[in-house]
């Protein structure tokens, strides 16, 4: 098992690209299994998640091909470009050994039943950030009329003999929308006679994502984006060449690294109007969002610029621009009255400069369903706020007990008291270096973060959590400046 060692106290800078969304990408994959002709996804990130969807689709009769030769490639060939076709449709059991090793394996569900009219997918399990439940998911199928049965460990769906039936189904659960539920539930009804309303659905960038493909596809879905989606259900899907939105959550944790380190980034393809509510929250803590256009200043010459503890003339001269830019940052993001923010760059893929104020400010922050502040940002934000000069609050709406981040930061000298699902976090001078592990990926994400501001060195045990999420994470964060090393147990245990 592979750790990183970090040397805490090096400021990130330079100019970075926003890779393709996991998040988008795995339930887009997942449609190959609804046409019959080639489906082309471009800018899939390189993930250990991603992988794994491959290597289940392959044992749903999912080949992976080269498009420029039409040859079977192995699903394990690099990723960026993934083009799938089905060579046999029979295959429709995703068995356990692959799906304990990835949740999202149950967005294989929706579109088997709907092409296929039958499946057998091994139920999820919990997993470290809490019990996850697919009740919802099968509530929506079963409201099509799906027939669900559950042996052995497994979900059994069939379509009745006469095919699933538009209906109008509630996804709201006790936590709101469900958000692989409504990718199962859109891709069933995208095949169903007759409209289907889904009420309360994800709003989630990654569903309209999945929205649009399925459009681009043939399906005719309106409303995504909405809680309320409306699917006119057609009678096939074709293939199609499609590129996946940038992931939010990679560019949050990129711009919370920034602040954390006083640095100053510059992110390119960066989703900025799927991550509102998470710039509103850092611009609250003092960090600043600034879109630019792709055109914006060169990262050589922001090469030898400020310090770490925000001194100098480049320092100065960022700080200018920063305070320039910072007035009306909503409008600007948002595209309504920055000049940079008329340029013809598409709002989910703008190029923005990351800075901030040398203390940051206290905030208080609850998760929730999208446009909220995101679950997957609410550990990094929480290792940024052990930071902040006060107290500061943040309580979790999505995974109540999503906070296995809390007791390893506390062993970097954090201050942070848990009640429930809420946890209050009083902001210390400095965090120490210590090895840390946490068993859940956006958690790990946060102990990167902390071990990357800290003093001293920080070893996060056990990064395979976060190579489910994060591509090569700490090639990108030297790149940018960092003191990362990737080491396996063999050379930490000899170091020691
Ligand atoms: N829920 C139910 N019943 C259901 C489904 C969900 O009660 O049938 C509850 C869950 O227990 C949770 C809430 O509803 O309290 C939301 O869960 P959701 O179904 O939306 O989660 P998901 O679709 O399984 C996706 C992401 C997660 C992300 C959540 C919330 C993927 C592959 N996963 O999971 O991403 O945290 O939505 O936004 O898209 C991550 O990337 O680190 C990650 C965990």
């Amino acid at each position: 098992m592979d750790s990183f060692v970090i040397e805490g106290g090096h400021r990130l800078y330079g100019r970075i690209r926003i890779n393709g969304s996991k998040n988008a990408a795995l339930p887009m994959l997942a449609a190959a299994l609804m046409t019959d002709d080639p489906l082309i996804l471009r800018d899939v990130p390189e993930l250990a998640d991603i992988g794994n969807m491959l290597k289940l689709l392959g044992t749903l009769g999912v080949e992976r091909y080269d498009p420029t030769t039409n040859e079977v490639i192995d699903v394990n060939a690099p990723k960026g470009v993934v083009a799938m076709r089905v060579v046999d449709p029979t295959a429709s059991h995703a068995k356990y050994e692959i799906v304990k090793t990835m949740r999202a394996s149950i967005c294989t569900l929706g579109p088997m039943l709907a092409k296929r009219g039958y499946a057998r997918v091994s139920m999820p399990g919990g997993c470290a950030i809490g019990d996850r439940p697919v009740d919802l998911h099968l509530r929506g199928l079963a409201a099509l009329g799906a027939q669900i049965e559950l042996t052995s460990g497994d979900i059994i769906v069939r379509t009745p003999p006469q095919g699933l039936t538009g209906t109008t189904v509630f996804l709201g659960g006790p936590f709101g929308s469900t958000v692989l539920g409504t990718a199962n539930v859109m891709c069933a009804a995208t095949l169903a006679r007759g409209t289907t309303i889904i009420e309360c659905a994800a709003c989630e960038p990654e569903i309209v994502d999945l929205a649009n493909l399925l459009n681009a596809m043939g399906a005719r879905i309106t409303g995504q984006g909405s809680p309320r989606l409306t699917i006119q259900g057609v009678d096939c899907l074709s293939g199609t060449d499609y590129t996946v939105i940038p992931d939010r959550i990679e560019a949050g944790t990129l711009m919370m690294a920034a602040a954390m380190t006083n640095g100053d980034l510059i992110l390119d393809n960066c989703p900025v109007d799927a991550l509102l509510a998470s710039i509103y929250v850092l611009q609250a803590a003092g960090v600043h969002v600034q879109p630019i256009g792709p055109e914006g200043p060169q990262a050589s010459t922001l090469i030898g610029g400020p310090t770490m503890n925000g001194t100098g003339p480049a320092h100065d001269a960022l700080r200018a621009a920063a305070k320039r830019h910072r007035a009306g940052l909503l409008s600007a993001i948002t595209g309504t009255s920055d000049p940079a923010a008329s340029s013809a760059d598409s709002p989910m893929r703008r190029t923005v400069r990351v800075t901030c104020e040398r203390v940051l400010r206290p905030v208080e922050v609850t998760t929730q369903p999208h446009p909220g502040f995101p679950t997957d940002l609410q550990a990094q934000l929480v290792a940024m706020l052990c930071l902040a000069d006060g107290n500061s609050v943040a309580t979790e709406r999505i995974f109540p007990d999503r906070f296995l981040h809390v007791a390893e930061l506390m062993r970097m000298g954090a201050k942070i008291n848990r009640v429930g699902s809420t946890v209050v976090i009083t902001g210390v001078k400095q965090l120490r270096g210590a090895p840390v592990m946490a068993s859940d990926l956006r958690a790990s994400a946060g102990l990167v973060l902390a071990g990357l501001a800290a003093e001293g060195t920080t070893i996060v045990n056990r990064v395979y959590h976060l190579d489910r999420g994060y591509e090569r994470l700490e090639d990108r964060l030297r790149m940018l400046g960092a003191q990362v090393a990737r080491v396996d147990e063999k050379e930490l245990a000899l170091a020691e």
